[in-house]
């Protein structure tokens, strides 16, 4: 990653200093904020270090779901009474409230999705339908997760389009020349990560948007694993969509923001038809509403919605950068302390990485791994991460993968390493 690339990435929204300014990253604060970290699992105080599976939830979150369903909960957009005006209101403040944290350009430019799964799938469904035809070619890479996988290849053999796979390296890297190689004439989308979650790498995504585009290829991101750990800007990015699930930012499951720019949106047909995505309706014809409208059929995850508008909230007053900076410390002292361990090997060395540490142990199975270390309190994910081909890479079934989040401490990667040495003792 360039350094112009990684400021522009890493932009700081809220820089929260003291007054010698000097930021102090309280983590016992933060830790406070979140009820479920005071929890013992099996006896022992809960470790949790499975954030790139989902985050937990701070007070303030559940507070506000708690205040929607006690004080105004009603349907938005149709009501006329007080408590629908109090929703919708809330539900659209949130909007704005995520056009900010992205720095889109403008507010009609964020969908509300079920998620980063949801959100790859629109887009497919859609812009993919009406644009990509026989005989055209979208790019992924080795890294992405299913969900940058399938709904590709659903389009592709429903067009006859051909999916191709951009290679990584040893490291977990994008191999940027071969990428770059498969460009052609007849390249309509590059639908590429952010973040990997089986492997950690932060990819250059705003110098493959810029290639991309030099070929008048649009680009898709998924943010499910940049979002909690690093600033995104859409619009220096210069990305067609972003993605990204509200579970993995400490806000509530079942929510996500699809971005995108507005003439792309303008033009798209809708995703699924029903109330509150049409003008009117008879028979003869059905006009659509503008996006974002047109793109939200049916009653809507409000909810969650305000839920995820206090989760950005919450993070934003952290600020990305501090966020980002904690973790980073997190990530290097981890990476040092888990390797000392023999055997141990870590898959996923990039030189930009971001919040995951996914490892084998000689013959040991993952799963087993996960099993010791949850009886120990340790909360970590085994398995395969829904990146198969990611596995095939590194011809391995599945790793054990610990993930931070902006709540965890040196103490918990202690926790951690001495776990991991129980498993290694347990199997000598
Ligand atoms: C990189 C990446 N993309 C997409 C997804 C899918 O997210 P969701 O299940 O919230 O739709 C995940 C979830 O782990 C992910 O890590």
């Amino acid at each position: 990653m360039t350094t112009k690339t990684k400021n522009r990435n890493q932009r700081s929204k809220s820089p929260a200093k003291t007054g010698t300014n000097q930021f102090v990253y309280n983590v016992a604060k933060i830790r406070k904020d979140f009820p479920i970290l005071k929890e013992k699992v099996h006896g022992k105080p809960l470790v949790y270090l499975d954030n790139a599976a989902t985050t937990q939830k701070p007070l303030v979150v559940i507070e506000t779901i708690d205040r929607f369903y006690s004080e105004y909960n009603s349907n938005i957009h149709r009501g006329l009474h007080l408590l629908s005006e109090k929703a919708t209101a809330a539900y659209e403040a949130v909007r704005v409230t995520a056009q900010k944290f992205l720095n889109a350009a403008d507010s009609k430019e964020i969908i509300f999705t079920r998620g980063t799964t949801e959100g790859i799938n629109l887009v497919a469904q859609t812009w993919g339908r009406k644009n990509v035809k026989a005989g055209d070619e979208i790019i992924v890479s080795t890294m992405e997760h299913h969900s940058n996988i399938v709904p590709w290849q659903i389009l592709c053999e429903e067009k006859g389009a051909r999916l191709k796979v951009a290679p990584i390296n040893d490291l977990g890297e994008l191999i940027l020349d071969e990428l770059k190689g498969l460009f052609t004439d007849k390249t309509k989308l590059l639908s590429i990560t952010h973040v990997s979650n089986a492997l950690g790498t932060v990819n250059p995504i705003a110098e493959i948007i810029q290639y991309a585009h030099d070929r008048g290829v649009k680009v898709l991101v998924d943010g499910a694993q940049a979002v909690p750990h690093l600033s995104v800007d859409v619009r220096a990015l210069d990305c067609d969509f972003y993605v990204l699930s509200g579970h993995k930012i400490y806000g509530p499951t079942g929510i996500g923001i699809l971005y995108g720019k507005y003439a792309l949106l303008d033009e798209m047909p809708p995703y699924q038809g029903g109330g509150d995505m049409i003008a009117s309706v008879t028979f003869e014809k059905t006009l659509y509403k503008k996006p974002p409208y047109k793109f939200e059929a049916g009653t809507p995850h409000i909810a969650g919605v305000i839920g995820l508008g206090a989760a950005l909230a919450y993070v934003s007053k952290i600020g990305l950068s501090h966020i980002a900076a904690h973790e980073h410390d997190l990530l290097m002292y981890g990476t040092k302390k888990l390797m000392e361990l023999p055997g141990l090997q870590m898959i996923g060395q990039a030189r930009f990485k971001a919040g995951v540490l996914s490892f084998t142990l000689g013959e040991i199975h993952p799963h087993d791994i996960g099993t010791i270390l949850d009886r120990q309190g340790v909360a970590i994910r085994a398995g395969h991460h829904c990146a198969q081909p990611v596995m095939d890479r590194f011809q391995i079934p599945a790793t054990a993968r610990a993930s931070l989040g902006l709540y965890n401490t040196r103490e918990e990667i202690d926790a951690l390493v001495k776990a991991v040495r129980k498993v290694q003792e347990v199997f000598h």
